[in-house]
């Protein structure tokens, strides 16, 4: 449904997203308290704020914390699977220009993204908030774009790329010979960037490291409060949760290989052992081996594990990981599934192209692929992020931690005007994210006498920690 200044599925759906809305503030502590401590402050009054990040409830409290705080906020969904409708109705029902829906294609995602990038009269966002850095990649595709065509007259050929790579580079392409200049007057005008998500980190670093980085970035991912919460215990829950909602399979008595063993690896094997499971788990990292190991996880490599695992899920933010001949050789009835941000983990394009391969839609986000031999497996979320496709992702009270530091990025990057390069908040701040969640759940914490602090040689009022601590 298009109203002048949005797209969403079906705007009749605001009540149910204000009612869901209304239950996630309640569990998440930390943007209610940047409410109270800034709303009359307004911090990012003035402040023109786009989103690239899954339009969940919980976003949904976030963009209205925003917008509370004082911005002038647009929003798209980082993920075509993603957005949960009725949180979007409910977001564009007040007023916010929103453009996600569930179940975008590629060529809408772009258009979403951009929409969500470009405010009324044509100008962008001075702060960002992206989550895989696909709002920050269209911004410096486009500037790169539009410097080969000043320079020559022409738009390069496309280089061959993913589905979703090659509907980026239609959406430029199609654009940059009419306004040749607009994507360099958004870069130009971006104070900053938070990143959410360790893939998206990943991408900040190697343009910064390359010089190709246009604007100073936030690396809210690696705040101990985003990566070790979020990461970890958001989806040691919404793994199963996405699993369950899609195949109704009972994981007890299963054995599940889970590809990586880093932040998200960690939770994901923790809730399928607590489930009942047998956990399998691949590492390339020695030290990642050597936790599962100790945890009492068998530590095995894809190909060994292809005919003992009943359920295949990748969390390694690196592509290829379970590729189409895994597949073929993979045991009958075998589900696969991706929690990694992107989709390449797994590789859809080569199984669609597999000779004799069928593909029966079961439900939507749930496929059975049949092969020549009989054998099926069954695909969710067409290999994209199986807790937000199948079910609704991270619950509440996590992503408040999340989001809290998303906020306390943005008014540092106000505050700071940091020049080009990738940042973390300092751990001051990362404690007060952590504080602000610990009075909900009745945590008492001790205090550190004057004699015991300068024992252990901090401030009682902190940070408790030196930046090198791992936790
Ligand atoms: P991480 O770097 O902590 O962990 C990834 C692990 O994968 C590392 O230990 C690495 O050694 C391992 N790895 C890399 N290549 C591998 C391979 N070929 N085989 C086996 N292991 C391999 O990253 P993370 O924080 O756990 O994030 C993983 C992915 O999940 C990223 O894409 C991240 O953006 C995404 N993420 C998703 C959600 C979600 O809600 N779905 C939440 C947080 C992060
Ligand atoms: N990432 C994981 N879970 C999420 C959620 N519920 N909302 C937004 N982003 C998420």
């Amino acid at each position: 449904m298009a109203g002048s200044d949005f797209k969403v599925a079906d705007l009749s759906l605001a009540p149910l997203g204000r009612r869901r809305i209304e239950m996630a503030e309640r569990e998440m502590p930390g943007l209610m308290s940047l409410r109270s401590k800034y709303g009359s402050s307004k911090p990012l009054s003035g402040h023109r704020v786009s989103g690239s990040l899954h339009m969940t409830t919980e976003t949904a409290v976030l963009i209205e914390t925003l917008v509370e705080l004082g911005a002038d906020v647009r929003w798209a969904s980082c993920n075509i699977f993603s957005t949960q409708d009725d949180a979007a109705a409910a977001v564009a029902s007040k007023g916010v220009p929103v453009f996600a829906w569930k179940g975008e294609t590629a060529e809408e995602y772009w258009w979403c993204t951009r929409r969500a990038l470009t405010f009324p009269g044509g100008v962008g966002p001075d702060l960002i908030v992206d989550d895989g850095g696909d709002a920050t990649l269209m911004i410096h595709l486009g500037w790169e774009m539009e410097e080969a065509f000043a320079k020559t007259g022409s738009i390069p050929a496309a280089s061959a790329g993913s589905k979703d790579e090659a509907a980026l580079d239609a959406n430029l392409r199609e654009a940059v010979p009419s306004s040749p200049s607009f994507w360099h007057s958004v870069a130009g005008g971006v104070i900053g960037v938070s990143e959410e998500t360790t893939t998206g980190v990943h991408r900040l670093y190697q343009r910064e490291s390359a010089g190709r980085l246009l604007f100073p970035a936030y690396n809210v991912n690696d705040s101990v409060t985003k990566s070790k919460f979020d990461n970890t215990y958001g989806c040691r829950e919404s793994l199963p949760d996405g699993i369950k909602r899609a195949t109704d399979v009972m994981v007890a008595g299963k054995t599940v290989l889970v590809c990586g063993y880093g932040e998200v690896g960690k939770g994901c094997c923790q809730s399928m052992r607590a489930f009942g499971a047998r956990v399998l788990v691949t590492e390339i990292d020695p030290i990642c081996a050597l936790q599962a190991v100790m945890e009492g996880y068998e530590v095995t490599t894809v190909e060994d594990a292809l005919l003992e695992a009943n359920i295949f899920v990748t969390a390694t933010g690196n592509r290829d990981v379970i590729t189409a001949a895994h597949m073929a050789a993979m045991k009958d009835q075998a589900i696969v599934c991706n929690i990694g941000h992107f989709d390449n983990e797994i590789q859809m394009d080569a199984l669609e192209a597999l000779p004799g391969i069928v593909r029966q839609n079961i439900k939507p986000q749930v496929d059975r692929y049949v092969f020549p031999d009989g054998h099926c497996v069954y695909i969710l979320a067409e290999g994209r992020l199986v807790n937000l496709g199948c079910a609704t992702g991270h619950p509440s009270f996590v992503m408040s931690n999340s989001f809290t530091n998303q906020c306390m990025a943005l008014m540092a990057l106000l505050e700071e005007r940091p020049a080009i390069g990738v940042y973390r908040l300092p751990k001051k701040l990362d404690e007060e994210v952590a504080r602000l969640h610990l009075g909900q759940l009745g945590v008492k914490l001790t205090r550190l006498t004057p004699e015991q602090a300068s024992y252990i040689g901090v401030d009682a009022e902190g940070p408790y920690k030196p930046d090198h601590y791992r936790y």
